[in-house]
């Protein structure tokens, strides 16, 4: 069995947690990234509050750090829209490196971003890697729904709802979630016509893929969040006076060809006292079915979806390898070099 040999590209709160998950699944990790000056030059574990030293140094020079420390696997986690990963996910592939990303529109950008996604994929070909997008979508947006729709014989809708708390994220999160906007600067946000697809679109783009049907037609509604009574969000340090925004609901619809409508409502707030994530779907048809999570860590499962993918991703034929074309997720009960197909 050989090692992985891993670079954490982006020490937030996500990439803070995964590099735990990584060191004690027997991953390498070689090195780190990030930007501010808060980060760079200490050590990884301090960074990532590990409580002991790893003895990798976070560096800011990404082109540095994976042209010289050549590793197999970056995991990205950064930023969530393409136009902003392209810059990082064509560097990774540049350099000969795999990556594996929790941005939201890479989880299936072959619709929302054709020519960036058809780009990266001719390089990371060209270069022999692979790149794939992973988080809480994998399994629970997608894999759960599509393998419960595969019990069904006649399906007329499917309904998801989810919620999850912009707390549990770091500020990049929080920032596309409009937490602290007021409402004019809110209405100001959807007006402007420039929004990035909504990670909901990006879901049920995988999930409609996955069945064959041909899209009719695609809607998006969104609903501002706001704070009935002042909510405090620990994320940005920001005490938010009741009425202003505490994040929003994208309520979005594809509607096929064929008939069957899917639906995906997704809340990402900051959550009042007692408030707890929700994971439900709906398929109706012939029969009725449903998929509920009564308990759930998003912020968990989305780091162990990206980190137990990543021998997958290790094993897949070089190019942008959405996890619809990966296999089932798999626990990993032995160190993740061991998953890794020999050759
Ligand atoms: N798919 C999913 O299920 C899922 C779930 C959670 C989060 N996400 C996405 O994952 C991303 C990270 O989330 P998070 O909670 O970890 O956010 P975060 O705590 O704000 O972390 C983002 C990190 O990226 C670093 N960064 C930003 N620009 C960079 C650049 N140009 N070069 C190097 N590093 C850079 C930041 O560095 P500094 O701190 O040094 O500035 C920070 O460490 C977000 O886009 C979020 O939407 C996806």
């Amino acid at each position: 069995m050989r090692k992985i040999r891993a670079v954490v590209y982006g020490v937030g709160r996500m990439g803070s947690i995964s590099t735990r998950l990584m060191l004690e699944h027997g991953v390498e990790i070689v090195g780190a990234i990030s930007q501010s000056p808060q980060k760079v030059g200490r050590d990884l574990g301090d960074v990532a509050g590990l409580g002991f030293q790893t003895n990798v140094t976070v560096e800011r020079d990404a082109e540095a750090v994976l042209s010289q420390l050549r590793p197999d696997i970056a995991i990205v986690t950064v930023s969530s829209y393409l136009a902003d990963m392209y810059e990082h996910l064509h560097r990774c592939a540049d350099h000969g490196v795999n990556a594996i990303t929790l941005a939201e529109e890479a989880f299936y950008p072959w619709r929302t971003s054709p020519r960036m996604t058809a780009a990266l994929d001719a390089l990371a070909k060209e270069r022999g890697v692979t790149l794939t997008g992973s988080g809480q979508q994998d399994v629970y947006w997608m894999n759960l729904v599509s393998l419960m729709m595969g019990t069904s014989h006649r399906i007329d809708s499917v309904v998801g709802r989810v919620s999850w708390n912009v707390d549990d994220y770091g500020p990049e999160v929080a920032k596309d979630q409009r937490v602290g906007d007021t409402l004019e600067q809110f209405e100001g946000f959807l007006s402007r016509g420039d929004r990035p697809p909504t990670f909901g679109r990006n879901t049920l783009d995988a999930l409609v893929a996955g069945t064959g049907l041909r899209v009719s037609a695609i809607e998006n509604h969104t609903r501002p969040e706001t704070a009935t009574t002042e909510l405090y969000s620990s994320t940005l340090d920001l005490r938010i006076p009741a009425g202003e925004v505490i994040g929003f609901t994208d309520i979005d619809t594809i509607r096929t060809v064929e008939g069957p409508v899917f639906t995906f409502e997704m809340t990402g707030s900051v959550y009042a006292e007692g408030q707890r994530d929700v994971n439900e779907w709906d398929i109706h048809g012939e029969p009725e079915l449903s998929v509920v999570n009564p308990v759930l860590n998003t912020q968990m499962t989305t780091c162990t979806s990206m980190v137990n993918r990543i021998p997958d991703v290790l094993n897949a034929p070089p190019g942008y390898v959405t996890v619809d074309r990966l296999p089932q997720l798999k626990y990993r009960a032995f160190p993740l070099g061991s998953y890794v197909e020999a050759g």
